[in-house]
């Protein structure tokens, strides 16, 4: 899989996903199914958009003893997903036995990303409340380098980490990058925000865009202009 634009499908009801889907025609965007809608339909809604023909990643993030991710990393993985997430925060030993769990019988598996720290923590609160001293910075590559070292294939991160992470862990490591916004758009409740084309250029390999597309008065155009900034020549 190249260079993408993954659709958030923040919807809290299959309907309100299919009827938002439905304006894209024969077109069929890479779409993220979340907490919100996964836990609101189940796996129905997984099957349902994977029958429409739609790449999936499956936003779930876990985090939990490494025999309990394992074996439902091996049910996520029966769902014939594309790509999947946990916390790195879990350890090298849990993002091990997810993608033991992940990986069937044939070999394959879906594409497995780690989430370093989230976006919404900062400094303060990862020192005060996590009880964690070092520089985010550094807290957020050392556990790159983790998810690299555990097979991970990549990262979720903020656009302006990207290139950090490529430059620690590799070219090929994927960075799946949400907080993006046009340029002429709201920015909402993002904090550190980036352009589709400035995630090109500063080497994102997907870009998650959710309310610039989902909002839009016509989200096809806002999702093919998308498409023309981030993948476009
Ligand atoms: O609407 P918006 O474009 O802000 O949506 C971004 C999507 O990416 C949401 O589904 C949000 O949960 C997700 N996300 C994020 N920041 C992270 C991880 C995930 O915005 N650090």
């Amino acid at each position: 899989m190249g260079r993408d634009v993954i659709i958030a499908c923040d919807f809290d009801s299959a309907e309100k996903t299919l009827a938002f889907l439905d304006q894209f025609k024969g077109r069929k965007p890479f779409v993220k199914i979340g907490m919100e809608l996964y836990y609101a339909e189940g796996p129905a809604i997984v099957k349902a958009l994977k029958e429409r023909g739609h790449k999936i990643f499956l936003d779930l993030k876990l985090h939990d003893i490494p025999n309990t991710v394992k074996k439902s990393m091996a049910v996520l993985s029966r769902l014939d997903v594309d790509m999947t997430n946990l916390h790195a925060a879990g350890t090298i030993n849990m993002m091990k036995a997810a993608i033991e769990g992940l990986t069937r019988e044939d070999g394959t598996r879906p594409l497995l990303i780690a989430v370093t720290q989230l976006t919404s923590t900062d400094q303060e609160s990862m020192t005060k409340d996590l009880l964690i001293e070092k520089p985010i910075d550094e807290v957020v590559m050392h556990y790159a380098k983790n998810a690299k070292e555990a097979g991970l294939d990549g990262v979720v991160c903020s656009p302006l980490e990207a290139e950090k992470v490529h430059t620690s862990c590799g070219k090929e490591f994927l960075t799946v990058t949400p907080g993006v916004r046009f340029a002429d758009g709201d920015i909402g409740d993002q904090k550190r925000v980036m352009t589709p084309a400035q995630a090109k250029a500063i080497g994102s390999d997907y870009i998650v865009v959710g309310r610039p597309i989902t909002a839009a008065q016509d989200p096809v155009a806002a999702y093919e202009r998308c498409l023309k900034e981030f993948v476009g020549d």
